[in-house]
């Protein structure tokens, strides 16, 4: 028997995967509220393809607690912050769920990490927790992207560390159960860096995209065209400028590397500067383009999107609420509307586009989910900034 600990974006979709591909599982969750509303049948937040697979595991499987279980195998997908000021990462529940695990399991159960931690961060924190124990310890860090979860879940390629080949081959045959992306075995401390190289990279690459954004907007010249030209080149893969980095992985990993090599890493910590001042630097264009176009009121200016991300209703780190934190008073004026997060979680927050499209003259694209893409025209007429690049209506300001 599995036993998922955390059910948050990461644990919920994994059990449900496990269990609706055979395996019996459960899962476990501190916060009550998260079990109550699983064990009454309800899915706990937004994600393509989320409850037909929680149907297919209710149909399997699965059960729901706040209790640890007696099982041969745990996964733990608890959050990992840092700490704001040392940046080093805070391992703390990670560590209180694999004490609960210790004292629930019997000898010859395996933890499996699926959280991302910092490297050495099982050696220094978690394995001292095991003393005395025979208890396999492995990690397993998840890559999957929200609102891709159910295709990358099933698609990606995998990392497997552990101390030894027969454990490895062990967790990597329980997740042939339903991945069919190649799965590579390496032992945890490789596994532990290669997770958050991953997104440091993707955070150091988006930050030079934007700083072009910057260094071409002064310029006078378009940033997509030089990219979209310069990536022609056979090894050149340049990603897009946008609003800045959210969400609880790539604004997050990069921040360990910082806190335990703070007089190594430089490109590191600077990417991370240029991405969280990028809201900052979209509220400087906000303002620019209300002069050039002569809008003096915020109240009728909008911001569309407050997820960090298109089609996802996950807010956090995101740049929009970032950016509504610069504005200081303003923003209780500026309006808001995002269709996959709830009217209520700013001041002037509209519950659908044509409402919020009716107060504003201005509209800055924050995200492009679909429902934007899809219902461009009936931006016409509006002044827009579009920090996406989805927008191809004569007129519209970029970053
Ligand atoms: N969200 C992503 O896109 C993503 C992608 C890859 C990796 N990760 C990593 O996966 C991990 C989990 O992230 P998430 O986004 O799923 O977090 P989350 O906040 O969505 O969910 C975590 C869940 O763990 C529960 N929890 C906290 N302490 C607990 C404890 N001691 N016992 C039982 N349950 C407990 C919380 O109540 C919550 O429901 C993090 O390390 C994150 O960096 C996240």
């Amino acid at each position: 028997m599995i036993n998922v600990i955390g059910l948050g974006y990461i644990g919920l979709p994994t059990a449900l995967m496990f269990a609706a591909h055979g395996l019996e599982v459960v899962g476990t969750d501190s916060n009550s509220a998260v079990v109550d509303e699983l064990v009454a049948g309800n899915i706990t937040f937004k994600e393509d393809g989320l409850k037909p697979l929680f149907d297919r595991a209710l149909a399997g499987s699965i059960r729901f607690s706040t209790d640890y279980q007696i099982a041969d195998t745990y996964i733990v997908s608890v959050p990992t912050p840092y700490d704001k000021e040392t940046k080093k990462i805070d391992a703390s529940i990670v560590c209180a769920a694999v004490s609960t695990i210790v004292d629930v399991c019997s000898d010859g159960a395996t933890i499996i990490i699926e959280s991302t931690v910092s490297p050495g961060t099982i050696d220094r924190c978690v394995r001292p927790l095991l003393a005395g124990r025979s208890i396999d310890l492995v990690h397993a860090p998840e890559r999957i992207i929200p609102g891709k979860m159910m295709h990358e879940l099933i698609h990606n390629a995998r990392t497997i560390g552990a101390d030894n080949a027969d454990t490895a081959q062990r967790v990597r045959q329980l997740y042939s159960s339903f991945c069919v992306g190649e799965i590579t075995t390496t032992d945890i401390r490789t596994a532990e860096l290669t997770k958050v190289v991953e997104n440091t990279f993707r955070d150091i690459n988006i930050a030079f995209a934007n700083e072009l954004a910057r260094l071409c907007h002064e310029a006078e010249l378009d940033v997509y065209e030089v990219i979209r030209i310069a990536n022609m080149h056979p090894r050149v893969n340049i990603l897009n400028p946008g609003p800045g980095v959210g969400g609880h992985c790539i604004s997050v990993d990069p921040w360990f590397l910082v806190g335990d090599y703070p007089e190594t890493v430089d490109i590191i910590r600077t990417a991370r500067h240029v991405n969280d001042t990028q809201p900052s630097y979209v509220l400087h264009r906000i303002k620019e383009v209300m002069a050039a176009e002569d809008i003096n009121d915020i109240s009728r200016v909008g911001l569309y999107g407050l997820a960090y991300k298109e089609d996802v209703d996950d807010t956090r780190e995101s740049p929009s609420l970032r950016l509504l934190e610069l504005l200081g008073d303003d923003a209780a004026r500026i309006q808001t509307y995002d269709p996959h997060v709830d009217a209520g979680r700013t001041q002037q927050s509209a519950d659908s586009l044509s409402a919020f499209l009716e107060r504003v003259d201005m509209v800055v694209i924050m995200v492009g989910h679909d429902q934007i893409r899809e219902s461009m025209q009936m931006l016409a007429g509006k002044v827009i900034l579009d920090t996406r690049h989805i927008c191809d209506l004569p007129g519209v300001h970029s970053l």
